[in-house]
């Protein structure tokens, strides 16, 4: 009976180190193998003791080892728990665990082209500055010399909001409202979204960006535009970037001039970029006209000023050799994710 109680205690003490030992989950199920399997186990074989037993010792150490089963069955699976809940906190810490990539967003192709020509224009002593993009009739027309029923009118079919508002179809109109706050010496250039009711194709859509360009002092000529639209487009386009000015008309400007580069693909040999004409058309320009000069109460006498005016998306499209306008307002991650 003592012999008993003592190898009782016994394995008590062997199975708690045993399980103090383990550190793996094979481990434990051989603990248990040696300790509850149904053949060998230690306590197994107690038990298969105890009908040799006389009745009163049977009775009690029948209770006594059924208690070690129990006992042991709890620390086996206690033991197995805390082996489990570490398995999990490990994960959870597991530096060396190759990590999640985040998503990382790109800047938009134009207001990457926008970036770099405001950075050629402050280059160049010029400010940014902004306007409305709902404007009035006066200042999207009126006051840049075309009046009502203005056939230029005509060509930027507009967004009106009211018989009064709409929606600017050029960002000639900052020039205005520049002029009408502050005085020469101006240097400005004011990129911004324009608006016009054109259908949509590979190089139209109703929605489009456009840069403006004012300068405005005394003894302004027309060969300080050539100087700063030529270092302009140098500096965009590269050093080698030839440029040609076309006579043109724009009503706000006197004389007008449009502005040509040399095809940046074919270097002007002639391709299908530039329709086989070695040139590309990017902006238009010209001497601000006096009739401006005079809706803002510039004296004409005494100042003069250049004027510019380009389209981003065109910019853009001739940089990156883009041939459909819309992929810029679809929101396609393929075509973003190349920028
Ligand atoms: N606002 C003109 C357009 O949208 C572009 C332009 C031409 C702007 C000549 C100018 C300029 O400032 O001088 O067609």
């Amino acid at each position: 009976m003592k012999a008993i109680q003592d190898e009782i205690k016994k394995i008590k003490k062997d199975l708690e180190e045993r399980l103090s030992k383990a550190s793996s989950e094979k481990e434990i199920d051989n603990v248990k193998i040696d300790f509850l399997g149904r053949k060998k186990g230690k306590i197994t074989l107690l038990l298969k003791y105890i009908p040799e037993l006389s009745p009163e010792e049977r009775t009690r150490m029948g209770s006594l080892l059924n208690e070690l089963k129990k006992e042991a069955e709890k620390l086996i699976e206690g033991k197995s728990e805390i082996l489990k809940k570490e398995k999990v906190a490990q994960r959870i810490v597991d530096v060396t665990f190759p990590g999640d990539k985040p998503l990382i967003g790109k800047i938009h192709p134009i207001t990457q082209t926008i970036q770099k020509i405001k950075d050629i224009f402050i280059g160049l002593g010029f400010e940014v500055v902004m306007g409305p993009e709902i404007e009035t009739e006066y200042y999207n027309f009126e006051a840049l010399n075309m009046p009502r029923f203005h056939p230029a009118r005509d060509e930027q079919d507009s967004f009106y909001i009211d018989s009064n508002c709409l929606l600017r179809t050029q960002t000639s109109p900052v020039q205005i409202r520049v002029m009408e706050k502050s005085h020469p010496p101006i240097r400005v250039i004011s990129p911004g979204l324009c608006y016009r009711r054109d259908a949509i194709d590979a190089s139209h859509f109703p929605v489009f960006h456009q840069v403006e360009g004012l300068a405005v002092d005394e003894k302004i000529t027309f060969a300080d535009l050539k100087g700063c639209l030529t270092y302009f487009v140098r500096e965009m386009f590269g050093k080698d970037t030839r440029l040609r000015f076309r006579p043109s008309y724009f009503p706000f400007t006197e004389p007008s001039a449009e502005v040509d580069i040399s095809c940046i693909i074919c270097k002007g040999s002639g391709c299908r970029v530039c329709s086989n004409k070695g040139w590309l058309e990017i902006l238009g320009s010209g001497m601000v006209d006096p009739e401006v000069f005079k809706k803002v109460g510039y004296d004409v006498e005494k100042y003069q000023g250049f004027a510019f005016g380009m389209g981003v998306e065109r910019i853009c499209m001739l940089e990156y050799g883009i041939d459909d306008i819309r992929l810029f307002f679809q929101n396609d991650v393929r075509f973003l994710r190349q920028f």
